[in-house]
């Protein structure tokens, strides 16, 4: 059986029609940018994230950046950030001018923990940026908690949860200003890039909107040094459209997961915990074993492919070379970098192919 990491197939097939409505839409509209499917996209989102704003931006990066840049963040001040989360959101806080300050994270969940960003706080924090990681929430509640006693901002990265909740609300509604990505793969994907950011706060929406469209409200009016960094028309076109069935998508995902946890139940790897008070739907479903190179080799000869998210942490890039961090500064994110592997896992994957590969997984450690 061969089983790609990701497929869209099963998503994308179905809505091809409806797809191409929306590029004739595009089309005709003679409106290419900013236009009516952004602005119908942006009330869509907010409704479906149970916010008050969103905003569409040109990518996940994108959205971070600008979320930091109107909360005032920059040159002096430092951002917590989790030490094991994918580039982007160091690389935002470095754009801003601040500097990355990286806190671990907690060894059940992989989310930042509250007690190590708590441990990072000094006199020149001014940011917390959680990140929902791999489509679990984080504990928001005390991170909320936590900034408000030390008067900090909060920008949630949730380019990886569209839909996750933590005690019932949903993650992109608790912080400042949020950000999120629609890259192709994740779980609400553009056909392109896009990203967003949600807000409850009207002034900062107002500011958001100004930002992203070269410091300008009214045309040819300048307020600040602003960016290029608007959605593109089409993409929220095509978005709108996919957010009519992230619902159905979000279950299936935890449905197949479900399916993989309880097959794995009794095997050697590592699953994913989910904490009480949060709800995961699954971006991305990664299992942890100290054999992990050695099982994904198996898995790939046996035609399953998988991915690891992430092989190396932000502190360890090249990228950060400069900026004095070793091998052994950040334990736990480091060991999840050589443990984590995720498997397939896409609406569309099929029961059978859950069950070839947990089967795999299970004889992989049979045989040794
Ligand atoms: C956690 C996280 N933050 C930020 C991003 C950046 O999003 P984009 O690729 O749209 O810039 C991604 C995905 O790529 C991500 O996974």
């Amino acid at each position: 059986m061969e089983i790609p990491f990701l497929s869209f197939s099963a998503q994308h097939g179905p809505l091809k029609k409806e797809a191409m409505q929306v590029f004739e839409q595009f089309y005709d509209s003679q409106y290419y940018v900013l236009g009516k499917m952004t602005a119908a996209f942006e009330e869509d989102y907010a409704q479906f994230n149970e916010v008050k704003h969103a905003i569409g931006i040109s990518n996940g990066l994108d959205a971070l950046h600008i979320a930091l840049k109107v909360l005032e963040i920059g040159p002096g001040d430092e951002v917590i950030v989790p030490s094991n989360t994918y580039i982007a959101t160091a690389l935002a806080v470095e754009m801003a001018g601040a500097r990355v300050v990286f806190a671990e994270p907690d060894e059940k969940t992989y989310n930042i923990s509250p007690k190590e960003i708590e441990k990072n706080i000094g006199p020149k924090t001014r940011c917390i940026m959680p990140v929902h990681l791999y489509g679990q929430a984080c504990e928001m509640e005390s991170i909320m908690n936590l900034a408000g006693r030390y008067g900090l901002k909060v920008v949630e990265d949730n380019a990886q949860a569209h839909a996750a909740t933590f005690k019932g609300v949903k993650t992109g509604a608790f912080g400042h200003a949020n950000a999120t990505s629609f890259y192709p793969s994740k779980n609400v994907g553009a056909l392109g890039e896009a990203g967003a950011i949600t807000t409850q706060d009207d002034g900062l929406a107002y500011l958001c909107k100004v930002w992203r469209n070269y410091g300008s409200e009214k045309r040819y009016h300048n307020m600040v040094k602003g960016y290029n960094n608007r959605i593109d028309e089409l993409q929220a076109g095509l978005l709108s459209l996919k957010l009519k069935y992230i619902g159905q998508w979000t279950q299936e995902r935890i449905r197949l997961a479900q399916r993989y946890l309880s097959n794995l139940s009794k095997g050697p790897v590592v699953l994913p915990y989910i904490h009480p008070d949060a709800s995961h739907v699954f971006h991305l479903f990664v299992i942890r074993t100290p054999q992990r190179d050695a099982l994904q080799k198996y898995l790939d000869e046996n035609g399953v492919k998988t991915v690891i998210h992430y092989p190396i942490p932000p502190h360890l890039q090249e990228a950060y070379r400069s900026s004095g961090y070793n091998p052994g500064s950040f334990p736990i994110a480091e060991e999840l970098a050589q443990t984590s592997l995720s498997l397939p896992l896409y609406p569309g994957l099929k029961d059978e192919e859950v069950d070839y590969v947990s089967d795999l997984i299970l004889k992989f450690y049979k045989n040794r």
